[in-house]
């Protein structure tokens, strides 16, 4: 259902890689709501060809840009201020472990591995506010997400180096939420998603029994990747024009929850 309320907005959304990702769902939501936007992903990616479904029904314009590559994040910026002056919103949805994909175990990591999944997963957002700050590529107002997980604050021994990663990212959030907020009233927030059901999300170990875990633990169950897409809305929005340089839960409760009843049964007096 749509209530207009980015009609007219102008954004930049990454990251949509199949009908799973999650920016795929908020690229959907965010077009309902009257918005116009930009999708990029890394060229390798957009050479799976998904995207163009996506763009062709949301009218988008899709321009390649490897997060890792400062040429590629200029030539990106450069093209949607050709396109709408400044931009409103941007969501950035982009991580990648590499000493994952390759099956190493955190006490086993690879260093130039961690450095390129820090790069592609958390210093690219800095790369993203960094180029627009110096371009003045975002309207005054506007509001940037980044998507996170709580293994920032707790360790979930599957999920490798990108819980630094995700750190580093709600950090830059903070940090960079600050300069942006004195320049130009930008705000910049992080969703900590629950677990989700993507390309990026399975390929955590273990990652079905997980997702089933932490469903027993939230109160509301665990959030789906539309209600992510609501969420973004809302903070693309104005009526969350003061909300900035916060780490915001989209989890059902997770985040909060010390035990369910559910999972206590699991463990509970079985006379
Ligand atoms: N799925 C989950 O359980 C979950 C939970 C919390 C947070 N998140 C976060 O949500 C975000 C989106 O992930 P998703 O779950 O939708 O999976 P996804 O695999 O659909 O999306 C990840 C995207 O990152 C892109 N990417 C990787 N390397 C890149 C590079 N060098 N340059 C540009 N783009 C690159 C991929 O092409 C892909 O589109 C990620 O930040 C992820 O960590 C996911």
């Amino acid at each position: 259902m749509s209530n207009g309320l980015l009609q007219g907005k102008k954004g930049i959304i990454f990251g949509a890689l199949d009908q799973n990702s999650i920016a795929w769902k908020v690229a959907e939501s965010c077009f309902e709501q009257g918005a116009e936007f930009v999708l990029t992903n890394a060229p390798i990616a957009l050479r799976m060809g998904g995207i163009n479904d996506l763009a062709a029904k949301t009218g988008s314009e899709i321009v390649p840009c490897d997060v890792t590559k400062d040429e590629d994040m200029e030539a990106l910026i450069d093209r949607a201020m050709e396109l709408y002056g400044q931009v409103d919103f941007i969501l950035h949805s982009v991580g990648m472990s590499l000493n994952i994909r390759k099956n190493k175990p955190y006490t086993g990591s690879n260093y130039d591995f961690m450095h390129k999944t820090l790069d592609i997963s958390a210093i690219s957002f800095h790369r993203l506010l960094q180029t627009c700050y110096n371009k003045d590529a975002i309207r005054e107002g506007g509001s940037v997400v980044c998507l996170t997980y709580i293994a920032a604050q707790r360790v979930f021994p599957d999920y490798g180096e990108m819980a630094e990663s995700k750190a580093l990212l709600e950090s830059i959030t903070r940090s960079f939420g600050y300069h942006y907020g004195v320049k130009n009233k930008v705000r910049v927030n992080s969703i900590s998603q629950s677990p989700t059901m993507t390309t990026a999300g399975s390929g955590v170990g273990g990652f079905d029994a997980f997702l089933d875990f932490a469903n027993k633990m939230s109160p509301l169950g665990n959030a789906n990747a539309e209600s992510c897409a609501d969420y973004c809305v809302s903070l693309f929005s104005d009526l969350t024009r003061m909300v900035t340089m916060q780490n915001l839960y989209n989890d059902g409760g997770y985040s909060s929850t010390g035990v369910s009843e559910p999972v206590m049964s699991m463990f509970g007096d079985k006379d």
